[in-house]
């Protein structure tokens, strides 16, 4: 499975021969004046919850790649109506794709989608595919139920978490959400993108992790990891 960082919350996943999108916020997204939303074509497009910093390319790359986009229930309807096809998903439940299979795990946070429809509430997900598995916290704060993760998913190989603070989880919630989750790879997202959630010091977040035995990787835009 590769991973790419498209900024903010936005990553790109190669699986299985398919391509996934995650979150894409590109074009208002200032540090990613370089990634160019028009171009990326996908299979799929996954969304967490309803927020602009989420879905802001989702019909762009959609409808440029007649992709499915896979979210709760509320989002993929609002995505139909705009001639989007789209796999609806609720809290707790799975489901095998070409590419493997997803989970719609609880986050806590809110969604609403930007013309202020309902976006249903706000998820995260857990991709199994190639023998890997991986946790996609979306937005949320630290949550007990995170502890439901590994005891239903089983070893997770990454999880992305969100680590810039104010509007989610900060790097010493997520750090707890690591041991919750038993994981020890994860990839910080949610972060520098705008004033609040700029993380000044970046270093002792990562020290605070290899304390635990736990890497935290904090990635520039454009970063890839193959796991
Ligand atoms: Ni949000
Ligand atoms: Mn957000």
């Amino acid at each position: 499975m590769k991973i790419k960082f498209l900024g903010h919350s936005c990553f790109l996943i190669e699986t299985q021969g398919k391509k996934l999108i995650v979150d894409p916020f590109i074009s208002p997204n200032e540090l990613a004046k370089d990634v160019d939303a028009n171009e990326i074509r996908v299979d799929y497009v996954l969304l967490t919850h309803g927020h602009g910093d989420h879905v802001a390319d989702a019909e762009l790359i959609a409808k440029n790649s007649d992709a499915t986009i896979i979210s709760n229930f509320e989002i993929v309807s609002w995505y139909e109506e705009k001639g989007i096809k789209g796999h609806p998903m609720n809290h707790g439940g799975k489901r095998s794709f070409d590419f493997g299979e997803l989970k719609y795990v609880n986050a806590i946070h809110s969604s609403v989608l930007p013309d202020g429809t309902y976006g249903g509430n706000p998820g995260g997900f857990i991709l199994k595919s190639g023998g890997i598995t991986l946790y996609i916290a979306g937005d949320t704060a630290l949550h007990m139920d995170m502890k439901l993760i590994p005891m239903t998913s089983g070893k997770l190989n990454a999880a992305i978490l969100p680590v810039g603070d104010n509007f989610t989880m900060g790097t010493d919630d997520a750090l707890i959400a690591a041991e919750f989750i038993e994981c020890d790879k994860i990839i910080g997202c949610h972060f520098d993108t705008f004033g609040y959630i700029v993380i000044e010091d970046k270093e002792a977040a990562v020290a605070d992790f290899k304390s635990k035995n736990k890497e935290l990787i904090l990635p520039q835009i454009g970063y890839e990891i193959s796991i």
